[in-house]
């Protein structure tokens, strides 16, 4: 057993669709989040940019003694895994890995067609983490970039803007026998309806999210490390600006009201991971 809590960060409010599955799968674990809303999209930067970002996030989490990191972001996950699991003390699960695992036993034979930001896809991560399943699995990867700033806007699957973003990205992938889509972004879970419907009927969709929250589980009942707890779990979580946004915007990810949001200044968390490092 181990009280401790799980740490779980974000480049923002996206996140939370992680979280609420992992609330769902693990009711009595303490979940501490962090969404770094001040720097907001990961998507479109680069990898030292994100991989400084994203252990930064984490570093700051770290204050809370957590018993594992979840990179809930696809991009930091995709760009930054290997930075994260060489820097911090604790476990930490990444999005892209249990993601391309399901991918590749739904896909039994046919095509998987990874979904994520500019920068997920052209880090190669997901098709990597693909290929080293199954060298032969054909693999498809879309940048999907406008469906994040829907998503944040409120619109849901039936909004004709969000179904011609969703055509004009997917579209063409109808008939080139796609058997699986992963939704490889913290947003695209809100546009799956759009998304599937889009793709067809014989298409299975993984939710990378729900999948890493499979695999946290896993991996805390493998190490004896599940919380032991029979009260709720608490959801602490912070911002690094616009607490009022995020609990606004963010409880349609997480599916139920956020009671706590602390707003977490830039000295609290820029530069933590360096100045953590001893220098020589
Ligand atoms: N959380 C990011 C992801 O899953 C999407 C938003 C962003 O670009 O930062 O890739």
């Amino acid at each position: 057993m181990n009280s401790a809590a799980i740490a779980v960060f974000d480049s923002g409010l996206g996140g939370l669709s992680v979280v609420r599955h992992l609330r769902q799968l693990l009711p009595h674990e303490n979940i501490v989040y962090f969404g770094d809303t001040a720097r907001v999209p990961y998507g479109i930067k680069s990898r030292p940019t994100v991989a400084q970002f994203a252990l930064e996030t984490a570093s700051f989490l770290l204050g809370y003694e957590p018993k594992l990191v979840v990179a809930a972001c696809n991009t930091a996950s995709a760009l930054a895994l290997d930075t994260l699991e060489a820097e911090l003390p604790v476990p930490v699960i990444g999005v892209v890995a249990p993601g391309a695992a399901a991918a590749v036993r739904a896909a039994r034979g046919r095509a998987i067609v990874v979904l994520g930001t500019e920068a997920t896809i052209s880090s190669g991560a997901y098709q990597a983490a693909v290929a080293a399943l199954d060298p032969d699995q054909p693999v498809v990867a879309q940048p999907c970039p406008l469906f994040v700033p829907l998503v944040e806007e409120g619109r849901e699957c039936d909004d004709p803007i969000v179904k011609l973003a969703v055509e004009s990205y997917l579209g063409a992938l109808r008939g080139r026998d796609i058997g699986v889509a992963v939704l490889g972004c913290t947003h695209y879970p809100l546009l799956r309806d759009a998304i599937a419907a889009c793709l067809g009927p014989g298409v299975e969709v993984v939710d990378s999210g729900r999948e890493t929250s499979l695999a946290v589980r896993s991996h805390l009942e493998a190490a004896g490390a599940l919380s032991g707890s029979a009260a709720p779990g608490i959801l602490r979580c912070f911002v690094s600006d616009n607490p009022a946004r995020f609990q606004r915007v963010g409880s349609r990810f997480l599916g139920e009201r956020i009671e706590h949001v602390e707003h977490v200044e830039a000295e609290r968390y820029v530069n933590l991971a360096r100045r953590a490092t001893p220098t020589a």
